[in-house]
């Protein structure tokens, strides 16, 4: 037997019991002629003293830091407990050892607080799993994976694999390709999504798919994205989107409840695609906290039904208002004694190219109820109060403005609300807040190709108010400035996105699953008949064996064990990711293959390269 126990099971009701520990040496201490080690495993870490009489073999048999070791003793009661660690009353009183194996010095050290840089433990991931900060977001991402199981087993859910090496499927990325060499010169593509063959499922009739899977795409990566990441991905059929947002709404709460021990009871919110643009400026809002925009000024085709209080800000002869197509405020709470350094770090940070803003403007709402602002010269005092009443702010708030292009000004001031509530400490990170966002447009327009592209995918069905003005319209955009009073910029999706904190977690949609409005969908995004048919043949032929209506959703895995595990960046919760450039540097990944391959393939690379 190697060992009796591990690292993270002896307690007090434990003392004297003779055991046998294996695990790796974390701290070697030598007080006088005795030596403390700190044995680590899975489970946790256990404290071995090696008495005197031990001493002329420690000698022959020196230990060091990452050393494989075997250990017999008695569990010993400490005299100095630590209260940090569970095993923090017993030591092991070394009765005897064996060294299993030796380690090189570690490149940094294998604790909590590692002296390791980001590349360094990438590099040597193998190491860094070894840390229990590391181990514990492996341990939450099993835990939610295993919830989620659970949960969609209950529902009767069935796990099926879908295949990695297929056609194209548009999630909007570039495709990862892979050659064949049965089939020279042609490519299979990795799937971003199993999105067409969890379609053909349904078509199959198994009801209710799911899949913990694999999806690769090649796009820009940020802290939130991966080349390769997971899915929780799931279809149903005959459904309609209210079973759907159901549904899904009892996993994510199955899952705080088991991975958190947090009770959701409330009813996730819900919120319009264009409510959620027009109070945060974001299809993600962070719902933690209030500080919506103040929409003063906005061109009326991008918000149709909203009232244009323009006037209050019109007519003062200030031009960076005058000339801005959108002006929007917002109020930070209690903000109004911020420093003129504060407001002008505040101005420095809309104006970084990021944000894009030129400047900013402010007025403070004294406490006192008198106001002051940065255009006190263009606005009387009666004109900053009405401004400060449409923007619901209290005296002692500040309210910050910015002006210019729709989309930008938007943008900017969405960032800055966030930027805001990261400031004021609204962000909670134990704090959770679910929000479904409904009804996106079911098009985007594509500026480089003067073309509509799919807002979610080619598969999300219009909502069915708006499929008679889809049929009816023609798609092609002869104004490309104005291509926001088509026809197709107003037709909204039966499409939903779950958001977690301001993250989006999901997304999905109710499928069209008739052949000729797929064939539609497929010519407003500028494919003919030939291209539908070698893209998408097999779904449209599928099509017309009798597909029930379905739909379904997919969460980012990473991304919700990122945020439950309170994180910004979802590399932690992945054990063997990719750097910001889409390497991994542990393996070397990607790097050449040898001319006896590239021939096999029928493979020829440019010179140079
Ligand atoms: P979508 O493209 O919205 O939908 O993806 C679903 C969820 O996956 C996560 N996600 C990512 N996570 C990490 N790295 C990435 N590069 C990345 N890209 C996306 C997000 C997102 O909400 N087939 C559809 C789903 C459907 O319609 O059922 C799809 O893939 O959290």
């Amino acid at each position: 037997m190697f060992r009796s126990h591990t690292c993270g099971a002896l307690r007090l009701a434990d003392v004297n019991k003779t055991i046998t520990l294996a695990g790796w040496v974390q701290t070697i201490r030598k007080f006088g002629s005795i030596t403390f080690v700190d044995l680590r495993d899975r489970y946790g870490i256990t404290q071995l003293l090696f008495a005197e009489s031990l001493n002329e073999k420690l000698e022959a048999n020196p230990l060091g830091r990452e050393y494989v070791l075997q250990v017999t003793g008695i569990v010993n009661e400490r005299s100095n407990k630590n209260t940090n660690i569970p095993t923090g009353e017993i030591e092991l009183l070394v009765n005897d050892f064996t060294v299993l194996n030796k380690s090189i010095t570690p490149p940094f050290t294998i604790q909590d607080d590692t002296d390791g840089g980001d590349d360094l433990r990438m590099k040597y991931r193998f190491l860094d799993l070894r840390r229990q900060a590391v181990k514990k977001n492996l341990e939450l991402r099993y835990a939610v994976g295993r919830s989620a199981r659970n949960y969609l087993h209950e529902q009767q859910f069935m796990d099926i694999e879908t295949p990695f090496l297929i056609k194209s499927t548009p999630e909007g990325a570039r495709d990862f390709v892979v050659p064949s060499r049965m089939n020279a010169g042609q490519f299979y593509a990795l799937p971003q999504s199993p999105q067409t063959f969890k379609q053909l499922l349904m078509v199959s009739g198994y009801d209710r798919y799911y899949q913990i899977v694999k999806c690769f795409r090649d796009e820009d990566l940020r802290s939130d994205r991966q080349p390769e990441f997971t899915q929780i991905d799931c279809e149903m059929a005959f459904v309609e989107q209210e079973d759907i947002l159901n549904m899904f709404e009892g996993l994510i709460k199955r899952i705080f409840k088991d991975v958190k021990n947090i009770d959701y009871t409330n009813a996730v919110e819900r919120m319009s695609w264009e409510n959620a643009m027009w109070t945060y400026g974001n299809d993600k809002p962070d719902i933690r906290f209030e500080m919506q925009l103040c929409n003063l000024k906005f061109p009326s085709h991008t918000f149709p039904s909203q009232k244009d209080i323009s006037s209050l800000i019109s007519g003062a002869d200030f031009k960076v208002f005058d000339e801005a197509e959108t002006v929007i405020a917002i109020a930070a709470p209690g903000c109004s004694e911020y420093t003129r350094k504060q407001t002008d770090e505040l101005t420095e940070w809309v104006k970084r190219p990021q944000i894009g803003m030129k400047g900013m403007v402010y007025i403070k709402c004294n406490a006192d109820s008198s106001f002051k602002s940065s255009v006190d010269k263009f606005y009387s005092e009666e004109k900053l109060k009405a401004i400060a009443e449409s923007c619901k702010a209290q005296a002692g708030d500040m309210i910050f403005i910015l002006a210019g292009a729709e989309e930008r000004t938007r943008k900017a001031t969405s960032e800055l609300r966030l930027h805001l509530g990261q400031i004021l400490g609204l962000r909670k990170i134990d704090e959770f807040k679910l929000l479904w966002v409904l009804d996106f447009p079911l098009f985007e327009y594509a500026e480089d190709d003067n073309r509509w592209v799919a807002r979610h995918h080619p598969f999300t069905s219009p909502k069915p108010s708006d499929i008679e003005m889809m049929i009816q319209n023609n798609p092609v955009i002869e104004n490309a400035a104005e291509y926001l009073k088509h026809p197709y910029a107003s037709i909204k999706a039966n499409a939903y996105d779950m958001v977690l904190n301001g993250n989006e977690i999901g997304g999905g949609s109710i499928r069209i699953f008739q052949k000729e409005l797929q064939q539609k969908m497929f010519a407003a995004l500028g494919m003919d008949e030939h291209e539908q048919q070698h893209k998408f043949g097999f779904l449209l032929g599928a099509f017309e064996y009798g597909a029930p209506p379905h739909g379904g959703i997919a969460f980012g895995f990473d991304r919700l064990c990122a945020i439950l595990g309170g994180s910004e960046s979802i590399r932690d919760f992945i054990a063997f990711p990719k750097n910001n450039s889409g390497r991994d540097v542990m393996i070397d990944a990607p790097s050449t293959i040898d001319e006896k391959q590239l021939t096999e393939l029928e493979i020829k690379l440019n010179s140079g390269s």
